[in-house]
């Protein structure tokens, strides 16, 4: 929500008047995935799914403010997920190759 990640269930309705909203279901346009889902998908990130939104969501809003987030930085970004799938390491890594991707589009 405004570019920051948070948690919509802790998110009043009238508090989304006017901020612009970013859902997963916008990380693919026309047909194509946004690069942070192809990472998750490269670094095998996912296994039941059942994070990945928050994390998807969670890194997006990261990389928005910040392309070339350190390791520690992607950890406290994501810090509010839990998965209990893949560990964080795949997660991480995952998010690092999008963010390497990204600066190399910008350069
Ligand atoms: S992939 Fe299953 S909880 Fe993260």
């Amino acid at each position: 929500m405004g570019g920051k990640a948070v948690n919509s269930c802790l998110v009043l309705a009238p508090q989304i008047r006017g901020q612009e909203i970013l859902t997963i279901e916008a990380l693919e346009k026309n047909g194509q995935m946004d690069r942070l889902q192809e990472a998750f998908i490269n670094n095998s990130s996912i296994q039941c799914g059942y994070c990945t939104p928050g994390m998807l969501m969670s890194a997006k809003a990261l990389l928005m403010a910040n392309s070339t987030p350190s390791e520690e930085e992607i950890k406290i970004a994501i810090s509010g997920n839990l998965c209990r799938c893949t560990g964080y390491n795949k997660i991480v890594n995952a998010i690092k190759e999008a963010a390497t991707q990204l600066v190399e589009t910008i350069e």
